[in-house]
């Protein structure tokens, strides 16, 4: 099946292109260097420009405690930096494969890859709605400050599903809301590249979830402090853990 992109995709990977381009002159002189939503210890010894090329709001890395052998799916892969941690983790029997749909986010993936001897990491273009992997071959499903960005997550969380094996597991960073956002950010195109305007409601997320098959989902604040929703405003987006599994 093919798919034909929408102009939210077309927008956003004009916007990603661009942020793969400009991070070439990262750690210049700005204080891009820091990446502070991963333990240093996970990131220490990975070189500077590839640990600080980060565009996600979490860490699913530790969230998806991963075991040598597994099959890691990265929907949404950017420059590489969690299939890295992936693939360590897995080690040699597993494997590491990055989506993208922004060829110039693949190129920087790639050549981190190819700097760092990486083996068992592959990035495959295609669409978190369309995925380039066959049924029932991933153990885990990970991303990061991804799938709100999708147009049509219902068919993003069915892919999950077809992909994983049964057992398989989702573990996910992703900015929701816990109501609906105003009109006018929805309606932003802009605010979509954001990583705003298509966050979903944190009960949508885990109706949708639940609709494509899963079960145990949980969708939490990446705090995990649950007095911080009851004195959040309604319709404001933060960062959250989402974690659910294939029967
Ligand atoms: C916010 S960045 C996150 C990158 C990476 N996960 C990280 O943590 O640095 C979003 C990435 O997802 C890709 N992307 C967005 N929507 C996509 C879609 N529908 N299908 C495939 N890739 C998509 C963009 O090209 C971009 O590289």
């Amino acid at each position: 099946m093919t798919l034909s992109p929408t102009p939210i995709h077309e927008t956003v990977r004009e916007h990603y292109a661009e942020r793969a381009r400009k991070s070439d002159s990262c750690c210049g002189d700005t204080n891009c260097c820091d990446n502070q939503l991963y333990d240093d210890k996970l990131i220490s010894d990975l070189p500077t420009d590839i640990a600080s090329f980060s565009l996600g709001c979490g860490d699913p890395i530790t969230l998806a405690e991963l075991r040598p052998g597994e099959t890691v799916l990265d929907l949404g892969s950017g420059g590489g930096l969690d299939c890295f941690l992936a693939a360590k983790q897995v080690g040699p029997a597993g494997r590491a494969i990055g989506v993208d749909m922004t060829p110039e986010m693949l190129a920087k993936a790639r050549a981190n890859a190819a700097k760092l001897n990486a083996v068992n990491v592959e990035f495959r273009e295609g669409y978190l709605e369309n995925l380039p992997a066959e049924d029932a071959t991933v153990d885990v499903v990970i991303s990061n400050c991804v799938i709100n960005l999708s147009p049509d997550k219902p068919q993003v969380f069915r892919e999950i599903f077809r992909v994983l094996i049964p057992g398989g597991r989702v573990a996910v960073s992703d900015i929701v809301t816990n109501g609906p956002l105003p009109d006018v950010v929805q309606k932003s195109i802009e605010a979509w590249g954001a990583c705003v305007a298509g966050a979903l409601d944190m009960k949508e997320y885990v109706r949708g979830l639940t609709e494509a098959g899963f079960v145990d989902v949980r969708v939490r604040p990446k705090d995990g402090a649950s007095k911080m929703l009851s004195s959040l405003p309604v319709g404001v987006p933060f960062s959250a853990t989402i974690t659910a599994r294939k029967p």
